[in-house]
């Protein structure tokens, strides 16, 4: 399965923070936004990522990542010229899809939970219809919406419903078959001029090939959408880490731990942050790593 990590728009919510650098690129607690959303990718086993940016930061991704082989990954950059909405993610990124099935993630969305890689890798076997996720929040409005029949069974998908018929709003993750690129293509764009994900998912659901997997308590979605999100999302990091002396998107760690990379890569990989702390963590991994493992 291929993965494609959406790291466009304007970031408008979050100006004077966003109107230089776009909002994935600013950091949440010790690392950069869009490592959160790349070690989902890598948990679920993806290792051909396309990175889509804004004319304007494309070439920042590409001074933070290169090519992805430190890694053991493989990145490719294409630009979304504007803004015109999540589903023109697989119209832009048609060629690198091919005919294999995809996965999107946003840029800004932090996914953190016990039973989230296997979920993960779950996903990353789907070969055709749709899989996306419901996650209960208060605030359901302003994400799209999945409601459901006394018996769980999908009824209707929304995006952002001024009245939301459930409390269940979709993150921003979704595993797709090939088809999707062509789904894609046949949308009209939605009130607000963008070609809708909520409009993919629900092309999926009308042809009966779309599954709607609930994540319950034991998960944290967190959004970075406004100042309160994004400072929010900053302390829980810290906390889990502080009080577990482990990081939570710790991508080096993860490729190690995936078998992308060998120690003596990892050690490489930790030199270039010199004395830091990140730089200290990476060189304790191995020790992490065997203790848990115990
Ligand atoms: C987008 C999608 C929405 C989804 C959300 C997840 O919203 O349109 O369906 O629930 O991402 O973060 P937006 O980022 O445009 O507010």
């Amino acid at each position: 399965m291929k993965g494609i990590l959406l790291a466009g728009g304007r970031g408008t919510r979050l100006y004077p923070a966003t109107i230089a650098l776009c909002k994935q690129l600013l950091p949440v607690y010790d690392k950069p936004m869009i490592y959160y959303p790349l070690s989902v990718l890598m948990q679920a086993g993806i290792r051909d990522i396309l990175i889509i940016s804004t004319p304007e930061d494309i070439s920042r991704f590409e001074r933070l990542f290169g090519d992805g082989e430190q890694l053991g990954l493989h990145f490719e950059y294409a630009v979304q010229p504007k803004p015109q909405g999540l589903a023109q993610a697989f119209l832009v990124g048609a060629d690198f899809v091919g005919n294999e099935p995809v996965a999107l993630i946003l840029g800004d969305n932090l996914f953190y939970g016990n039973q989230f890689p296997m979920i993960l890798q779950e996903g990353a076997a789907l070969t055709e219809g749709g899989l996306i996720f419901g996650y209960q929040v208060k605030d359901p409005q302003r994400y799209g919406v999945v409601h459901f029949d006394a018996q769980m069974r999908v009824l209707g998908i929304e995006e952002k419903p001024r009245h939301p018929k459930s409390s269940y709003a979709v993150p921003g993750l979704y595993f797709y078959g090939p088809d999707v690129v062509q789904i894609a293509g046949s949308l009209k764009p939605s009130g607000r001029g963008e070609l809708e994900i909520t409009d993919v998912n629900r092309v999926y659901f009308e042809q009966g090939r779309l599954h709607v997997r609930l994540l319950g308590r034991g998960h944290a979605w967190l959004d970075t959408g406004t100042f309160d999100a994004l400072h929010q999302a900053a302390s829980f990091v810290q906390a889990i880490q502080e009080r577990q002396g482990i990081k939570i998107a710790c991508i080096e760690e993860i490729a190690y731990q995936m078998g992308y990379i060998d120690h003596q890569q990892l050690f490489k990989l930790a030199d270039r942050y010199a004395q830091n702390e990140y730089g200290e963590y990476l060189k304790k991994i191995e020790n992490i790593t065997a203790r848990r493992l115990k």
